[in-house]
């Protein structure tokens, strides 16, 4: 399912965005930014900046107040929206599973949606969830709290991967996770992303999981993008906000004596 990707094709451009409430501050606020075909674009910030909405605009449910969000070169505003749902997968914190559904129901979800033939989408089902390392026979007919919330966000990749979407958002998918299970899918995503090609957003306010995910990492205060750099010179710049970032990477363990 890997999809042939063009690094010089913007798949998501950001031109001069603006998002208000009700003539409100701004909280999204004059914001450019192009995302290429196969990046993995990191939104890094404090909770608060912005980095929900700024999602939350990609895949229309929100609009700005003013400039554009343009999808494959085409404005949020001008796509059917549930074309634009389609071609996006979304992942958020705690997975966003729905409670009264089965595993494979969770996941067959946009194929149904889709209208795809059963057998296509008992096959798909089965391919995804082994993809994220979940053994179908053992999994596919559980509900949601019957799994761990390691599991959970495994369905959860696994949903937004179903249909095949050019697109992934992804809102602090793993930031619920005892840092173990985190760690470990945080390693898997990384491999499972680049195999498979896919242009991804990654929102998270954890510095170490930005430089291990990001092509690209966009530091985001108060609404705007004040820093927007690989994570090789991430790491070296004079921002002081990175800085800050930076130094929560070195606190030394300390003992008692
Ligand atoms: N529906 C809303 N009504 C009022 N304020 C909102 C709404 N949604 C978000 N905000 C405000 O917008 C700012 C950015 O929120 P958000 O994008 O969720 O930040 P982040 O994801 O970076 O934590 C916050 O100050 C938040 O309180
Ligand atoms: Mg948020």
């Amino acid at each position: 399912m890997s999809q042939k990707l063009n690094p010089q094709i913007p798949l998501v451009e950001f031109r001069d965005v603006s998002f208000a409430i009700n003539g409100g501050a701004s909280i999204i606020d004059q914001l450019n930014l192009i995302v290429s075909q196969g990046e993995t674009l990191v939104l890094l910030g404090e909770s608060g900046c912005g980095k929900t909405t700024t999602l939350r605009l990609i895949n229309r449910l929100l609009s700005p107040t003013s400039g554009a969000v343009l999808v494959e070169s085409r404005s949020t505003t001008e796509w059917d929206v549930i074309a634009l749902r389609r071609r996006t997968g979304y992942v958020i914190q705690e997975a966003g599973l729905f409670p009264h559904f089965t595993v494979a129901e969770n996941v067959a979800l946009v194929p149904m949606l889709e209208h795809w033939e059963k057998p296509r989408v008992d096959d798909r089902v089965r391919e995804m969830l082994a993809l994220v390392g979940l053994d179908a026979a053992r999994f596919a007919d559980r509900y949601p709290r019957e799994l761990s919330g390691g599991q959970r966000q495994r369905v959860g990749v696994a949903r937004a991967l179903a249909a095949d979407p050019p697109l992934l958002l992804m809102d602090e998918p793993f930031g619920a996770l005892d840092p173990l299970t985190r760690a470990s899918l945080q390693k898997e995503f990384a491999e499972l992303k680049s195999r498979l090609g896919k242009t991804v957003i990654f929102v998270t306010h954890d510095v170490r999981e930005a430089l291990l995910l990001g092509t690209r990492i966009a530091l985001m205060d108060k609404g705007k993008i004040v820093l927007l750099e690989r994570p090789e010179s991430f790491v070296k710049s004079s921002n002081k906000l990175a800085q800050a970032y930076l130094e929560t990477l070195k606190t030394d363990l300390v003992l008692a004596p």
